[in-house]
């Protein structure tokens, strides 16, 4: 039986009630004899540094280096507003992705039938949306140099970010869309923007070559980003794989969710490039939303985002995509028959708490199984 080192770092607020629901999961799975499962917990966010004074020990960082997957809660809450800024909870967060070098952000949108009513559009829009969203996560606007705001001679301010990216950062998120696309509907919708931008022409003629040389049998689009996001509310379900940047993706990601209805509900993944000689990219798996101080302690985190995000593990960092598919099969059957969280209820229906939104996650693997 394969055996595989998982990280948990629940974080703050409801992070620590909903790690609880991945954890029976991890047991469920180990009991079935699927996988061994070695797991160690760690401390991130204001969690972390109410004991060691920083966002994340180099301790707990060493751990997350050397295991097969971060599963991570979220971090953040009113009570550690005031830390010092190296130190705020979500510099834990960024330490993470900077050094385990999580260049890749994978976000799906899917719309499970029994939520398509919440969802911002019509059910026949969205009904049955499958589509992957691969964000570049490390490079772009965000992190080029210049980025600073200058006084000029005038009195006037002006403020500089700039756009960076080379080959090299482009091949490697193409051959993550690429990869990833050859396991679902074979296509690839680059984005970006280059009518208007240098990184976009580069982005264009990067993409294009890597998928004619590399992977000649799998679809490749073109679509200018600001297309992209028309189109994704107006008919979502031409898309597959989306592959854009860093600024692109932060904003059709976000669109993107919204199609499929709440916070609560989303998944996502975080990888790193794939060390030559053990085969093993370091990866991290965390739900998009954030700690909710609102609703923390109070049992009702929707824990679904969470556990999406460890099947996501399943199928990305430990090849068990059996296990994967078996674990979201039974999130939809959750949903299908009409257990709700607060957060994906709608007005006077009844609603369940985390533990038994888990526990019932718990019950469909064993009558799937
Ligand atoms: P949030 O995502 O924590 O909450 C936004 C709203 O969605 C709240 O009303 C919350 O109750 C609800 N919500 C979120 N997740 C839910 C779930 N699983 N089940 C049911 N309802 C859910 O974002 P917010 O309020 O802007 O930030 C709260 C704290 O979280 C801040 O300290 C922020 O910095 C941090 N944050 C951390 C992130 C991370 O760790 N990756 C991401 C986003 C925010
Ligand atoms: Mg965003």
């Amino acid at each position: 039986m394969a055996s595989f080192n998982l990280f948990l770092l629940p974080g703050d607020g409801i992070g620590t009630e909903i790690m609880v629901e991945v954890e029976k999961v991890v047991a469920w799975f180990q009991a079935r004899g699927i996988a061994r499962f070695e797991t160690e917990r760690g401390l991130v966010g204001g969690s972390a540094y109410d004991v060691h004074g920083k966002a994340i020990s180099d301790a707990d960082m060493a751990l997350a280096q050397a295991s097969d997957a971060v599963i991570f809660g979220a971090v953040g809450g009113p009570k550690w507003d005031a830390v010092p800024y190296d130190a705020r909870p979500e510099a834990g967060l960024l330490r993470l992705r900077k050094d385990l070098g999580l260049f890749a952000n994978l976000r799906p949108a899917i719309c499970y039938p029994a939520l398509a009513d919440a969802s911002s559009l019509k059910r026949e829009i969205v009904e049955g949306l499958d589509i992957l969203i691969v964000r570049e996560l490390t490079g772009g606007v965000y992190f080029g140099e210049p980025k600073e705001i200058v006084t000029l001679e005038n009195g006037e301010k002006r403020a500089v970010d700039t756009q960076v990216y080379s080959t090299h950062e482009i091949e490697r998120i193409a051959r993550v869309a690429f990869e990833l696309a050859r396991t679902r509907r074979n296509k690839v919708s680059s984005a970006e923007k280059r009518n208007v931008m240098k990184t976009g022409v580069l982005w264009n003629q990067v993409v294009t070559r890597v998928g004619r040389e590399e992977f000649a049998d799998v679809e490749l689009e073109h679509v200018l980003a600001d297309n992209c996001a028309m189109q994704l509310v107006r008919r979502p379900k031409q898309y597959d794989v989306i592959c854009t940047d860093n600024l692109f993706g932060d904003v059709l990601s976000d669109i993107a969710a919204m199609l499929t209805g709440s916070l609560g509900m989303l998944p996502s993944a975080s990888l790193g490039e794939t060390d030559p000689v053990t085969g093993k990219r370091k990866a991290m798996y965390e739900p998009v939303h954030g700690s909710a101080p609102d609703i923390a302690g109070k049992g009702l985190a929707n824990p679904i985002a969470m556990i999406g995000s460890f099947a996501m593990a399943l199928r990305y960092s430990l090849d068990l995509g059996d296990a994967a598919d078996l674990l979201e099969t039974a999130i939809a059957a959750v949903l299908d028959s009409g257990l709700r969280t607060a957060d994906i209820a709608k007005v006077g229906e009844n609603t369940v708490s985390t533990k038994e939104m888990g526990d019932a996650v718990i019950a469909a693997l064993d009558r799937l199984a």
